[in-house]
């Protein structure tokens, strides 16, 4: 593992290069956005390079689509896929049913759209990200430009109600302006440091007029892998309730994840 790598990046790639050994020959493959996500992009490019394999990669925002054509990765779109075999993404924070939120790099829509069009989503991710209880990450909720501050309003409106610690809203900004998502939406991010009852969150936020989608991942996660920095790996599979430890081996001389940042 190369020596110049934080100890966080160390174990997102140790996470990512375990993850893409679940994808074999002739899948089709959704791949995630991030930095976590970006990793794994690598390691699969690797793959094809080396081994000849052959899959179908279904990206979650044109960030990860321009990575995976630099990779060698055939990129294909989900209308074109139809269904994929498995997801790999990242995530900002899992609890410990891996339930999770999404979107802290503003591609929530792709990903959720891709992940629930997969037989199985592998979440990777550094021990960093596991929470007892959703909520401390702000939650990120894509909505449509035209009438903002009143879709806000209701949001703001309906989370008195709910079961929230927090219920301050904010509309993500990139530097001077409203940011802006692959499909030309806002991101509002909630606050809400503690999340009760996450299953009925999403589906009442869903409701209100002007919401596209929220970041809560409800029931779509199968495995978390879990990367450290010492190139131990941990696999939860909620489905068959195992936990598995392992460890992911980097050769000597080996680069490829140096030239990636966060
Ligand atoms: C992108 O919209 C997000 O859902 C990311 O998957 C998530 O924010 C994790 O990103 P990192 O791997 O960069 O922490």
């Amino acid at each position: 593992m190369p020596a110049e790598l934080s100890p966080i990046d160390k174990a997102k790639s140790a996470a990512a290069k375990r993850a893409v050994g679940f994808v074999q020959d002739g899948m089709r493959v959704g791949l995630g956005t991030g930095s976590t996500a970006a990793w794994m992009v690598k390691a699969l490019g690797e793959r094809v390079r080396d081994e000849g394999l052959r899959i179908k990669g279904v990206p979650t925002s044109t960030r990860t689509a321009d990575l995976a054509r630099e990779e060698g990765i055939e990129v294909v779109t989900l209308d074109e896929a139809k269904w994929l075999d498995l997801t790999i993404d990242g995530t900002d924070e899992f609890d410990s049913n891996l339930n999770l939120i999404k979107g802290g790099g503003g591609a929530l829509l792709q990903e959720k759209i891709v992940a629930t069009a997969s037989d199985q989503m592998i979440v990777i991710a550094d021990a960093g990200k596991e929470v007892s209880q959703l909520g401390a990450f702000p939650l990120p909720i894509e909505v449509i430009r035209f009438g903002w501050q009143t879709t806000k309003a209701l949001i703001e409106e309906l989370l008195v109600s709910l079961d929230v610690l927090g219920q301050t809203t904010t509309l993500r900004m990139n530097r001077t302006e409203p940011y802006l998502t692959d499909e030309g939406n806002y991101i509002l991010d909630l606050h809400l440091q503690r999340i009760g009852n996450a299953r009925q969150l999403a589906l009442v936020l869903n409701q209100v007029p002007g919401v596209v989608e929220n970041g809560l991942f409800i029931d779509i996660c199968d495995i978390v892998i879990i990367g450290h920095g010492d190139g131990k790996v941990e696999l939860r599979d909620i489905n068959a309730g195992s936990v598995a430890n392992e460890r992911v081996e980097f050769a000597e001389n080996e680069n490829v994840f140096a030239d990636l940042g966060d």
